[in-house]
């Protein structure tokens, strides 16, 4: 039986992705014995290599402390262990926008050879509502043939860092654990008490998948606010930031700030699974969802509107992640605004220091003989050197445009709006 006594207990961890992979290094900083596994070659063989596949501060460092080369090791196939703990991403599918589970039900049928009495499931994806009993449980009891609560224990965690700040997250966020049943919740708790610092909240399996999408969905629709707030005040001819700033004075009102969508893996599908989980109760979240949605092309529209005018403008796009300071693409909305003025037949040219093919020395040398510069992503280097040098890089330019529309990484933002 597990019982949460480091000595000699082996955790495997499935999907060493953003997730899993500084989970398995932190796990193995603390004595377990962790293997990541991975369904994706490449992953587990870069891994091998001592090549990390994701970018996060400190990972390198971490990656190679001595504790962590004796303790750590990759797999592609999951082997017996203590715990499981699954890491897997859970997308939706792009037309229905319904959740795609197939990781998560691949990722246990992998595990469900190797479970035996005492051992512990603990899910970290994020999942929509009843996951666990409805769909997790099941597949555990058919294909292990052992009662999950009484023989093997089930429980979700879910995870809540934020990418650049994993390494620090994993340790003092606040975790809510959700077990199958009382007991499953104790058994993850002695899991995490092993390196969390902050506090750790009991509760049953639904209600930590429902906390962690409220937490998202939270999020999402205070960022609608932000932007369709922004809309209007450009409708009036006013600066959005300043009202912004004017309004957050008020002691109770936070409002946070506007940007050009919402992007990442989490924000844009997490809220989807709580309106594909009660529709008649979720207009809300499905509007604020649509505004988010609908942001890149609003901006690319007032890229267009700006460039009125001028003959075949050359446009350089600088940022294309989806946030500031990190090298993650995915769901960017920069990368949309990009598509959709490309889709137009504009000249445009998208650079970021963060993505591989698409570095640049100098602002001041990319822009020359540009019509416009649109900043969607403004990442601490981009600020820095637009505060030092934006006029020298505008008398550089054919029409001296510089149009910053991307927030950027301020940190009174943090835990007000980045995503
Ligand atoms: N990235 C974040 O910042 C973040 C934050 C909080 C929660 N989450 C949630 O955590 C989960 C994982 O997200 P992520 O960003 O780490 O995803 P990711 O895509 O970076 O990593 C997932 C990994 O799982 C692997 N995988 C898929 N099926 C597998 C299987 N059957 N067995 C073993 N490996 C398998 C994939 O190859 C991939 O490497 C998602 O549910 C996400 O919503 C992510």
């Amino acid at each position: 039986m597990f019982n949460g006594d480091k000595m000699n207990k082996a955790i495997v961890v499935l999907g060493i992705g953003y997730v899993g992979l500084p989970l398995a290094i932190t796990l193995a900083r603390v004595g377990y014995k962790v293997t990541g596994v991975d369904v994706n070659k490449q992953v587990v063989r870069s891994i091998r290599e001592g090549s990390l596949t994701i970018k996060e501060n400190n990972l390198e460092t971490l990656f190679n402390e001595e504790e962590v080369k004796k303790n750590f090791k990759v797999a592609e196939k999951p082997c017996s262990a203590d715990v499981f703990i699954v890491c897997v991403q859970t997308p939706l599918d792009r037309t229905s926008k319904l959740p795609d589970l197939s990781h998560i039900v691949s990722a246990i049928e992998s595990i469900n050879p190797s479970l035996k009495k005492g051992n512990l499931v603990i899910v970290e994806s994020t999942l929509p509502p009843l996951t666990c009993r409805k769909l997790i449980k099941p597949l555990i009891e058919k294909g292990a043939k052992l009662e999950v609560g009484k023989e093997v224990f089930l429980a979700h965690c879910p995870e809540r860092v934020m990418p650049g700040q994993t390494f620090h997250e994993l340790i003092y966020n606040n975790r809510i654990i959700g077990g199958i049943n009382p007991k499953s919740a104790r058994l993850a708790r002695e899991v995490y008490s092993s390196f969390v610092k902050g506090n750790i909240e009991l509760t049953d399996d639904v209600t930590a998948e429902m906390v962690k999408l409220m937490e998202n969905t939270h999020r999402d629709v205070n960022i609608a606010l932000a932007n369709e707030l922004s809309l209007v005040a450009e409708t009036l001819g006013i600066n959005a930031k300043e009202a912004i700033r004017l309004a957050n004075k008020h002691p109770r009102v936070k409002i946070l700030s506007p940007g050009i969508g919402v992007g990442g893996h989490c924000l844009p599908k997490d809220p989807w699974f709580l309106i594909h989980s009660d529709p008649k109760n979720t207009s809300l979240i499905l509007t604020a969802r649509k505004v988010n949605e609908s942001m890149p092309e609003k901006i690319a529209s007032k890229v267009r509107k700006f460039l009125k005018g001028i003959k075949d403008p050359k446009i350089i796009a600088l940022g294309m992640t989806y946030k500031p300071d990190s090298g993650d693409l995915r769901e960017s909305p920069a990368i949309e605004v990009i598509r959709n003025l490309k889709e137009e037949g504009y000249n445009i040219s998208a650079y970021d220091n963060f993505v591989k093919g698409h570095e640049y020395d100098s602002i001041a040398n990319i822009a020359k003989a540009a019509d416009c510069i649109v900043v969607l992503v403004e990442h601490t280097s981009i600020k820095k050197e637009l505060e030092k040098t934006e006029n020298e890089i505008k008398t550089s330019m054919k029409n001296p445009l510089v149009l910053r529309i991307g927030t950027s990484y301020e940190p009174d933002t943090f835990d007000r709006g980045q995503r």
